[in-house]
C-alpha cells in the first residue's frame, strides 16, 4: 500500500473521510497497527506513563525517544510515522525546535514531528515547517504543561474558549499540516474544525473532528490504571495477558510445560 503523506491528511479533511490515529512505542504494535490500516502512528512522550515508568511525561527525553521512534518507523509501510518532540526540547526557541526537529528526522525515519502549544508555538512551528519537515501541532490539554495548567483539566471552557479558537489559527498560521485537540468541549472542537483548513485530531474532543487518535494502552485495555472518560476499551489485552501468563506459571508448576512436542531429541 502507498504511503500515507500529510497531503492524504489534507484530502481526507476535504472529502469528509475521518483519518485514524494510534500511539505505537514498539515494531510489534506498529506492524500491527500500520497493517490494520492506521493512517498514521505516534511515538508519543506518553512513552513515558507507558513504557519508561514515570508519572509524567516530564522527564521524557529525545535520547529516550530516538530508538522507540525509530523502532516504529522502520516497522511501517504505509503509516505516517509522528515524532513527539519532548519537554524542554523546543521551547527555548526555533533554532532549539529545529535541531531536535533534524534530530528526529534523521536519526529516526519518522515522517513528521509533533510539538504542544498553540501561540506560544508559533515560531518553533514556523521554523521547522521552513525546514521542510511536517509538523502537527497539539493545542487544548498539553501535557508537557499540566503543572502550569493546574492538572488533568478539559480545557476551552468559558472564556478558554476563545483561546483556543485563537492557538488554533496560531498553528495553522504556522504552517503546522494538522492538529491535536486534546481534552477539549465537542462543540468548541466542532467549531475549531469548521474555522480551519487543516485537519483536527481529536482525542477527547468529540465525533465532530477530522480524525481521532488514541494511546494505544489506553484503547487496548493495558495498563490496570484509570482510563480516560474519552477513551473506548476496545479490548482486554491485559486479562488477556494476565490469565496467558497464570496459566504458564501454573504448567511449570505442575510439569504441564514443557511437554513431550517441545523438546528437542
Ligand atoms: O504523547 C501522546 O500520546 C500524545 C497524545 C495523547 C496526543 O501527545
Ligand atoms: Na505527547
Amino acid at each position: 500500500p502507498k504511503r500515507v503523506r500529510t497531503r492524504h491528511f489534507q484530502n481526507a479533511k476535504e472529502q469528509g473521510i475521518s483519518i485514524t490515529g494510534l500511539t505505537s512505542y514498539d515494531q510489534l504494535t506498529a506492524r500491527i497497527f500500520d497493517q490494520a490500516g492506521i493512517d498514521f502512528l505516534l511515538v508519543g512522550d506518553s512513552a513515558g506513563n507507558n513504557v519508561l515508568g514515570y508519572d509524567t511525561t516530564l522527564p521524557v527525553t529525545v535520547d529516550q525517544l530516538i530508538p522507540l521512534t525509530r523502532a516504529v518507523a522502520q516497522a511501517v509501510t504505509r503509516a505516517l510515522v509522528v515524532a513527539d518532540m519532548p519537554f524542554g526540547s523546543y521551547e527555548v526557541g526555533p533554532e532549539d525546535a529545529l535541531h531536535t526537529a533534524i534530530r528526529f528526522m534523521k536519526e529516526t525515519g519518522a515522517h513528521a514531528v509533533k510539538l504542544e502549544g498553540g501561540m506560544r508555538s508559533h515560531k518553533q512551528i514556523k521554523r521547522i515547517v521552513q525546514a521542510g519537515i511536517p509538523v502537527m501541532a497539539h493545542i487544548g490539554f498539553t501535557p508537557q504543561s499540566e503543572h502550569g495548567l493546574g492538572g488533568h483539566i478539559i480545557q476551552g471552557r468559558g472564556a478558554g474558549a476563545e483561546q483556543l479558537l485563537e492557538d488554533a489559527h496560531a498553528v495553522q498560521d504556522a504552517g503546522a499540516f494538522a492538529v491535536v485537540l486534546e481534552m477539549v468541549p465537542a462543540a468548541i472542537a466542532a467549531k475549531v474544525t469548521e474555522q480551519l483548513s487543516i485537519p483536527t485530531i481529536g482525542v477527547g474532543a468529540g465525533p465532530d473532528v477530522d480524525g481521532q487518535l488514541l494511546v494505544w494502552t489506553d484503547f487496548a485495555g493495558m495498563s490496570d490504571g484509570r482510563v480516560p472518560k474519552f477513551v473506548r476499551q476496545y479490548a482486554n489485552v491485559r486479562s488477556v495477558l494476565f490469565e496467558a501468563v497464570t496459566q504458564y506459571r501454573q504448567d511449570v508448576a505442575s510439569g504441564a510445560y514443557p511437554a513431550p512436542e517441545h523438546s528437542y531429541e
